[in-house]
């Protein structure tokens, strides 16, 4: 286990800084702790009563285990790994990956501890198409983990059929047993049927936890220790900030604080909420993080069954590229926003910038400097010009990036989604909007039994000639 921590940093969202119109008060703190500190008290109660499945993931002994042993086996047997899944079942692994491992981790053997790792959470066909020419005549030489809870997600059931339909032809019914490992419910569900009667080897989705909340079960963990990331390091760090969220001391609670800023900010009209890392290796936690907030916390109903029609709209920005895209909206526009910098102190490597030529004294400034110096300047520079718009930010600070701050950072993430799901008083751990668009795409291909629901669709799928420009 490593020392380095991750901080949650909140001062620039005070009326110290931003002033009383955009920033919060002592008293608004006050408030604040005292509409928090129960709910504190309440989830760690859920928790207590094995309500909040995922808060134990990192304490679970089997899972690690059982992934290590799955793991080993397939560095030896393969050169790539393909995951395929969507939504949760790919997300956190996305976001694993570009966090811990090298960008050129495909591309240079050199550089990679495992085998080529590939995500598809999509059904493209033109990508898809891509890559089964490419890996179409490796295919003794490459392992297909299929994630699914339910097994009936119609992306990944689709791609499992496709690569089920080309392993069987080319490798025959022993290859298609060996190369295919399923991530599943252990008990019902269809995947877990194929499963049973093909005899894959298997890990399981644990029984009540959502897909955004799985990625420190198997479901993430396998890619990520098949591509040489210190899973254990990685649940060490979400044991570690799980001390820190637990505190019943809001002010001493990061979640807690980072819940309580956000809803305040919803509530007073500011209902945007931005991630902003400022460091390449953080851009796919943001993206993970977009869909924990988005589909834990966008909800018609209250828990009393009232209609709300809640939820922050999650948006993710990369440091520096979007100051070259969005800040002039974020700093001009509406002030409707509140942004979450990632930054961080120590990066593993840095570079020094070269001389300038000297025809461009102009450049000079850079020369002999660190690129890191460059990236942390700009993201000071950024918040300073979003502060003196009066725009609150945040920044959760890293020491270092490692598998030991991941975890923590997911932790984190985690127990705020919790923690905002409570202050918004909803349910934050189901997603019954997905439904209708999913059973929508089950009758337009022809899913016997939806044949009422494609009547209904039919005005949406006729396109009509007189709005047609
Ligand atoms: O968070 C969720 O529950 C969803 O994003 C699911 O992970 C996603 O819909 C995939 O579901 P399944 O694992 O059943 O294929």
């Amino acid at each position: 286990m490593t020392s380095e921590r991750i901080h949650f940093y909140y001062k620039n969202v005070t009326a110290e800084v931003i002033g009383t119109e955009h920033g919060l008060t002592a008293q608004q703190f006050q408030e604040l702790a005292q509409k928090t500190t129960p709910l504190i008290e309440q989830l760690n109660q859920q928790r207590k009563a094995s309500k909040v499945r995922y808060r134990d993931l990192p304490y679970n002994e089997q899972y690690p285990k059982q992934v290590r042993e799955i793991a080993s086996q397939v560095m030896n047997e393969c050169e790539n790994f393909v995951v395929l899944g969507i939504g949760g079942s790919a997300l956190g692994n996305i976001a694993l990956q570009t966090a811990l491992n090298p960008y050129l981790y495909n591309l240079d053997a050199a550089q990679r501890k495992g085998p080529r790792l590939f995500v598809f959470d999509n059904v493209d066909p033109m990508q898809l198409s891509s890559f089964l020419d490419w890996i179409g005549d490796k295919l003794d030489k490459t392992i297909f983990n299929v994630i699914s809870k339910s097994g009936r997600t119609a992306e990944t059931a689709a791609q499992f059929l496709i690569i089920r339909e080309m392993l069987l032809k080319k490798l025959g019914p022993g290859g298609y047993k060996k190369q295919i490992i399923a991530t599943t419910d252990p008990k019902e569900g269809t995947l877990r049927k194929i499963v049973n009667e093909a005899g894959f080897r298997t890990l399981e989705v644990p029984d009540g936890v959502g897909g955004r909340w799985s990625v420190l079960s198997p479901v993430g963990l396998l890619s990520a220790a098949v591509g040489g990331i210190d899973i254990e390091n990685l649940l060490a760090g979400a044991r570690d900030m799980d001390q820190r969220v637990s505190r019943t001391d809001f002010f001493a609670n990061p979640a807690a604080l980072n819940a309580a800023i956000n809803w305040h900010y919803y509530n007073a009209g500011k209902r945007i909420s931005v991630m902003f890392p400022y460091a390449w290796r953080l851009k796919d936690l943001s993206d993970w993080y977009r869909q924990l907030w988005a589909e834990s916390l966008g909800k018609t109903k209250n828990l009393k069954g009232l209609d709300v029609y809640v939820g922050p709209t999650p948006v993710n920005a990369l440091g520096t590229t979007d100051q070259h895209s969005q800040v002039q909206l974020y700093r001009e526009g509406p002030n409707d926003k509140i942004f979450t910098f990632l930054q961080v102190k120590q990066f593993d490597r840095d570079i020094v910038i070269g001389p300038a030529p000297e025809s461009t004294p102009e450049l000079s400034y850079l020369a002999g400097k660190q690129m890191s110096r460059l990236l942390n300047s700009e993201k000071l520079g950024t918040e300073y010009a979003l502060l003196h718009d009066k725009r609150p930010c945040m920044t959760v600070l890293f020491d270092q990036v490692n598998a030991f701050t991941i975890g923590q950072f997911i932790y984190l993430f985690e127990a705020t989604t919790s923690l905002a799901g409570l202050l918004f008083d909803i349910n934050a751990y189901d997603q019954p909007a997905v439904e209708l668009g999913k059973e929508a795409t089950f009758a337009l291909m022809d899913q016997p039994g939806y044949e009422d629901l494609a009547e209904k669709i039919k005005p949406v799928q006729q396109i009509d000639g007189g709005y047609l420009v």
